[in-house]
């Protein structure tokens, strides 16, 4: 988020690279600052649970630090967490998934840039199934790559699907790559298996990249773990699947995460991580170990925290006539229409002024977003409820 007492110097945004002079700010952002630093402002527009990272993980990482591992580490990661990852993944899915099928990254959303950086040239474009979340775009705009979107269908329950053949017809010779997120941010569809096999098939035969996006895959309110790509793919099939130690294991501000590809990807994987990071500190890898070896009782309070707060935040909004929201069933957003609505902006920067509450205007999510709001329920009880309380009081006073 941009300070709002930064130095706007005149005319400087002419004399900057094109890719990042022109991205717009997200209008998530936008919403966020016109309260900058107001603490009575409940926020659930961010992507994070209100919980610190569990003990035993920051434990594992002061023990590193007080061992003075403070030196350049390893560009894809330290061979102990690219084990472990390795380890996880096997014990996860049930499959064979070598170590050096496995880069480190600085938190998922390096695992997209680098993705980017790694698969497209300026000119190619990237089909991204929307909405999705804002900065997939602009990683894709950084390179100076064309993000295509191919929209959900929003069913009569309020829920979402994929058209995959909308998203087949879209696909045309400069096509690089599609993006998948799923369970997705901000509608919490999750793909099938069949039509992850589909996809597949599809991105063989016309020799097109899948980047799939999994870092809700744990987050998941009807079955254990999201079907992932990582299930059907061969180890040199044309898929990079991204992940992050953010939701599952509350570590949002630790910037780790991960990238499944082809084994013989590691070596341009290194090179970008050198250009970009020179990699993760060494310490905070060894938080990642732990959340992987000893987390999986975390990540259950973990879910089962998010399907409480996305229980409660249904059934006080689909108590209210005017809103359409569907029974979330994974990730850890509710993604609804208030009737009546349709600048959910200018209804987002009224909340947060007015009502005191914070949330993502789906203007943010390209395509299918419009006229739908976003709000995270990666929360405790009492202040979702203390949300939920304002957010009924503006919708009544509409
Ligand atoms: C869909 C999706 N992908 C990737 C990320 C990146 O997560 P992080 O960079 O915190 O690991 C986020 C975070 O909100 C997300 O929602």
């Amino acid at each position: 988020m941009s300070d709002p007492t930064r130095f706007q110097l005149p005319g400087v945004a002419a004399s900057l690279s094109g890719s990042i002079a022109g991205l717009p700010e997200t209008p998530i952002s936008e919403v966020a600052m016109t309260v900058f630093g107001d603490p009575d402002v409940v926020p659930m527009w961010f992507g994070e649970s209100d919980i610190v990272t569990p003990a035993f993980v920051r434990d594992a990482a002061a023990r590193g630090l007080q061992a003075g591992e403070t030196f350049y580490t390893w560009q894809r990661g330290i061979p102990e967490l690219r084990a472990a990852l390795s380890a996880y993944t096997s014990r996860l899915y049930g499959i064979d998934c070598p170590a050096d099928r496995i880069s480190v990254t600085t938190g998922g959303m390096q695992a997209i840039l680098l993705s980017c950086q790694l698969l497209l040239d300026p000119g190619d474009n990237v089909v991204i199934v929307s909405p999705i979340w804002p900065n997939i775009t602009s990683a894709a705009k950084l390179v100076r790559a064309e993000p295509r979107y191919v929209a959900l269908d929003r069913r009569a329950d309020g829920g979402w699907s994929l058209d995959l053949q909308k998203l087949f017809d879209i696909v045309d010779g400069r096509t690089r790559a599609i993006f998948v997120n799923s369970p997705g941010n901000p509608t919490g569809w999750t793909m099938s298996q069949d039509e992850q096999r589909a996809l597949l098939d599809f991105a063989r035969r016309r020799g097109i990249w899948i980047m799939a996006d999994e870092v809700y895959a744990r987050l998941i309110y009807t079955r254990p773990v999201a079907p992932s790509f990582l299930e059907l793919a061969g180890p040199d099939d044309p898929v990079l699947v991204l992940n992050s130690f953010s939701k599952p294991w509350a570590m949002t501000g630790w910037r780790l995460g991960w990238l499944t590809h082809p084994a013989g990807l590691g070596d341009q994987f290194a090179k970008l991580v050198q250009i970009n990071t020179s990699g993760v500190p060494g310490f905070l890898q060894r938080g990642g170990v732990a959340a992987l070896e000893q987390g999986d009782a975390f990540v259950d309070e973990m879910v089962a925290r998010c399907r409480a707060g996305g229980e409660q935040v249904f059934q006080r909004l689909s108590a209210l006539p005017q809103v359409r929201i569907a029974r979330p069933e994974a990730a850890f957003y509710a993604f609804f229409s208030v009737e009546g609505v349709t600048d959910t902006l200018a209804f987002c920067k009224k909340l947060a002024k007015e009502y005191k509450v914070g949330l993502a205007p789906g203007e943010a999510f390209g395509p299918g977003g419009q006229g739908n709001i976003r709000l995270c329920f990666a929360s405790g009880a009492e202040r979702l409820s203390r949300g939920l309380d304002r957010i009924e009081a503006a919708i009544k006073a509409l």
